[in-house]
């Protein structure tokens, strides 16, 4: 972890390139006098990378929405990290919840994503969250649990202490039809997900950040970044407007900076 507020933004099926490239210029001119503060992140369409690369350079992290599991083949309609790495990205977002419920992604198969990213020394987003079965279930950690040591088990400690990043979203609190977790629970959840880790990768474990998703807004933001263990925020819906997000953006930082000077 770098002490900064890990921030960012996934714009799913949103956004075409033209639209995309107006939105990363428009952030990239609004969080300018507080970058150095900030991990900041953007993960638009594939289409959208290309350009949102060149209309920001490496002043923003610009990341891939998925990405194949190997390096070329007969694999139509997926992307290689070959592909990535030559326009310029080298940050993943791996095992999103709607890659997993909608299209049916394994976590064998993000095991294999994540250990190829790795190889290709990209930093790698991954996502894990229970289903609102495995949660009425009491089954929330284990859920987790399975999700990091089967995804993030194919990395050694070193590694997952230098390019992984983990998003926590519990998947009934994603989307228009999420709830989101309330302030306490996702503290728990942190809390749990920074124990496996630890449990996993000894002190490296210790030092990879974890961030809250599912329906995160202007109002949840503060009091959710409150909070030990959260160590940022993965955003969708409010984040799509500049100045919405920015508003987050700033109304976060000092609460997250507070919390993080009285823990050193
Ligand atoms: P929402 O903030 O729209 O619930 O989406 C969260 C998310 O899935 C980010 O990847």
């Amino acid at each position: 972890m770098t002490g900064k507020l890990y921030i960012g933004t996934n714009t799913k099926m949103f956004q075409t390139g033209t639209e995309a490239e107006t939105y990363i210029r428009k952030m990239d001119d609004l969080i300018d006098d507080i970058r150095d503060r900030l991990e900041f992140f953007f993960i638009p369409s594939f289409t959208s990378l290309e350009r949102s690369v060149r209309a920001v350079g490496d002043r923003i992290r610009i990341g891939a929405q998925n990405m194949a599991w190997e390096d070329r083949g007969q694999f139509t309609g997926e992307v290689s990290p070959l592909m990535l790495e030559e326009i310029g990205v080298r940050f993943v977002l791996i095992g999103h919840s709607e890659r997993r419920h909608v299209f049916g992604e394994t976590d064998g198969m993000e095991a294999a994503k994540v250990r190829l990213a790795a190889d290709h020394g990209f930093t790698v987003l991954l996502c894990v969250g229970e289903t609102a079965e495995q949660k009425d279930a009491g089954r929330s950690i284990q859920a987790v649990r399975e999700q990091l040591e089967k995804a993030a088990g194919v990395l050694g400690p070193e590694e997952a202490r230098e390019r992984l990043w983990i998003g926590y979203e519990p998947v009934w609190a994603i989307g228009t039809s999420g709830v989101p977790a309330s302030a306490s629970y996702a503290e728990d959840m942190h809390g749990a997900i920074k124990g496996v880790l630890r449990q996993m990768f000894d002190g490296d474990g210790a030092e990879i950040p974890v961030l809250y998703g599912g329906s995160v807004n202007a109002s949840n933001a503060p009091e959710i970044i409150a909070r030990d263990g959260i160590d940022g925020l993965f955003i969708g819906r409010s984040a799509w407007d500049p100045d919405r997000f920015n508003g987050i953006i700033r109304s976060v930082l000092p609460v997250f900076e507070s919390r993080a000077s009285k823990q050193l």
